[in-house]
Order: C-alpha cells, then sequence, then structure tokens
C-alpha cells in the first residue's frame, strides 16, 4: 500500500521558505505514529529540510542528481511500486496524488501569509473522507488543527 500524508492550512498551504509554515508538535506526533517502521518516500527539498533521518524508517528520496549522501534514492516508477508513505513537498505530492490509496491530510487551523509550496486539490480524484477528529492545539502548537483519512476506492 502506498499512502499519503501532509499538512496543510486552510487554503492547502504547506511550506514557506523551505521548511513547515508553523510550530505543531502534535501533528508531528501524529506524523510519527502513522509512519513508525514504514518507508518514507520524499523530494529532495524536503530531505533537505529534515534534520536528518528520523528513526525507526528507512528513507528514499527522489532528485535528478546522483549524488545526495547516505541516503537511498529513487525513481518515480519505482517508488509508484513501493510499500510506505510520500511525505512531500508540493512537487511530490502533486506527481503521486493519483497514485495513493490513503491520504492522512491534516488541517491546520490559519492562513499562512505569503506561503510558496501548497498541496493539490483532491476534489474529483475519487477520494472519500472516511474519518475526521477536531483536535485542540496542545501547549507546543500553534493552532487547532483537524486530522483526516481519505480513502480511495
Ligand atoms: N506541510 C507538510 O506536510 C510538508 C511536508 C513535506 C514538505 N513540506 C514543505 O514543502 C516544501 C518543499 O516542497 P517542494 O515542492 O519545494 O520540494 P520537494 O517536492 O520536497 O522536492 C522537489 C525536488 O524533488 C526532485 N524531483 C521532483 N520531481 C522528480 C522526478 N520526477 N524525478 C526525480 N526527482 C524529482 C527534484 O530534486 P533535485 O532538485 O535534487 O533534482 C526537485 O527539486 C518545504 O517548504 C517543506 O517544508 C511540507
Amino acid at each position: 500500500m502506498l499512502g499519503m500524508i501532509v499538512a496543510c492550512d486552510r487554503n492547502g498551504a504547506i511550506g514557506k521558505d523551505g521548511d513547515l509554515p508553523w510550530r505543531q508538535s502534535t501533528d508531528l506526533q501524529h506524523f510519527k505514529n502513522i509512519t513508525m517502521g514504514s518507508n518514507l518516500i520524499m523530494g529532495r527539498k524536503t530531505w533537505d529540510s529534515l534534520p536528518g533521518k528520523l528513526p525507526g524508517r528507512e528513507h528514499f528520496v527522489l532528485t535528478r542528481s546522483n549524488s545526495i549522501d547516505d541516503v537511498n534514492l529513487i525513481s518515480f516508477e519505482d517508488a509508484k511500486k513501493m510499500e510506505g508513505w510520500i511525505i512531500g513537498g508540493g512537487e511530490i505530492y502533486s506527481l503521486f496524488i493519483e497514485h495513493v490509496s490513503i491520504l492522512h491530510r491534516t488541517i491546520i487551523d490559519t492562513r499562512v501569509e505569503n506561503p510558496d509550496t501548497f498541496f493539490p486539490d483532491i476534489t474529483g480524484l475519487g477520494f472519500n473522507l472516511v474519518e475526521e477528529s477536531d483536535v485542540s492545539a496542545g501547549e507546543k502548537d500553534q493552532f487547532d488543527m483537524v486530522f483526516q483519512k481519505w480513502e480511495k476506492r
């Protein structure tokens, strides 16, 4: 099973200046719970934005260069056949959105000013909302959030 996981704001924004536009500890924990023990598939810019490898998960990076140290490189064709989670960013979400069967989308209850990266519109792609829960901001969160699970049938 190939799935996708993202956090976006009310306008679908996911990034700004190469980083996440918010501090949402509860969503990072949600990301960890879902992805632990799995393969993570990401674009090179998202790889660059990480502090390093996330524990307990295998990392696969898409790039058109062939020189990134210490990480598995993977092609689009090979990644489509993998089991795991597409974790961004914007380019890679758009590339894979038609090829995933599950989508975990967190809606962060804000509208980021001047974002530069967006999640694609999923309207008409065959996703059905199967779970949704409202979560209030905790001490280490800037905003309330909504956890959604979508499935393609
Ligand atoms: N909110 C969230 O859930 C979330 C999650 C992840 C990331 N983000 C944010 O999203 C932003 C990064 O997203 P982005 O769209 O700029 O970049 P990205 O999707 O992370 O990476 C883009 C890179 O992927 C490689 N690539 C793209 N298509 C490819 C293909 N068909 N074959 C091989 N390689 C390919 C290229 O790498 P090369 O240039 O090396 O060739 C390209 O520059 C950051 O702000 C990050 O913090 C947010």
